[in-house]
């Protein structure tokens, strides 16, 4: 089997303004350039008015993509509130998140939202990062697996094997985003190799192993590196840890250097 680049996907939500964007990349990009390193692709993930500035502000450097937090799966419409793949595209953004605990937690979306977010954005060019995972109550009443395996299954049921190279998922267990705790490696290779069951059953052997499948939920520079030598991560999406230019810029570099030892 090849072996992936590792994806790094830094995850903002709804913070920061233009000045600290701005700011943001001058520091990111000082301490990502001067770091050496295998291969691996990063995206920053901003809320959708940031996007330009960063576009402009990461044109130049290879490697460093822009990402969208979310995006619809009409072409056009009365969809107040949403944005289309095609108006991200035109931006030259390059990755969208879709599927996030906090959409479906928070604001309704289910996993046919979900499954079609993610068809529209890959029929568009856009490299689409769908969210898995189980939530507290389940994790404690050892559903993990089954709940995590029946939310990709509907993801990508509608998607085939040509679409393999612009899909990656992110298991991001519930309990761990934002609460410091994040999963032991133990547990995140568990559902990670779960994961690929899914992909390898839906796509086969080889498609099946040509989606990346990253992990998200209190991922940090002291951590990575454990987190990323378990089995079948390959790369991560933090949130937190993204939100400081130099905590982001040492996540990438513990991470693919622990990719690189693999
Ligand atoms: P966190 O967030 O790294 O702050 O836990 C991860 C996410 O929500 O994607």
């Amino acid at each position: 089997m090849k072996k992936l680049a590792p994806l790094f996907l830094g995850n903002w939500k709804m913070n920061k303004l233009p000045a600290d964007a701005e700011r943001y990349c001058t520091e990111f990009l000082a301490e990502f350039q001067a770091a050496e390193g295998g291969e691996a692709d990063c995206a920053i993930a901003v809320p959708f008015p940031l996007i330009p500035l960063m576009r402009e502000k990461l044109k130049n450097t290879a490697g460093v993509a822009v990402a969208a937090q979310n995006v619809h799966w009409e072409d056009s419409g009365a969809h107040t509130g949403e944005v289309s793949a095609a108006l991200l595209r035109a931006f030259e953004v390059e990755y969208a998140i879709i599927g996030h605990s906090e959409r479906r937690q928070f604001y309704g979306e289910n996993d046919r939202d979900v499954a079609r977010r993610a068809a529209k954005a890959i029929e568009c060019g856009l490299h689409a990062v769908v969210c898995v995972g189980e939530t507290k109550t389940e994790y404690e009443s050892g559903k993990s697996a089954e709940v995590t395996a029946a939310q990709v299954c509907k993801a990508i049921e509608v998607l085939e094997n040509g679409h393999v190279g612009m899909l990656s998922i992110a298991y991001e267990p519930v309990w761990a985003i934002g609460t410091g705790l994040a999963s032991t490696p133990q547990h995140a290779g568990e559902l990670h190799t779960v994961i690929r069951r899914e992909l390898c059953r839906h796509f086969g052997q080889e498609s099946g192993h040509a989606v990346r499948i990253i992990y998200g939920g209190s991922a940090k520079p002291e951590n990575i590196a454990d987190l990323i030598a378990a089995e079948n991560v390959q790369g991560a999406l933090p949130g937190g840890a993204s939100l400081d230019p130099k905590t982001f810029a040492e996540l990438i570099l513990n991470g693919r250097q622990a990719y690189q030892a693999k």
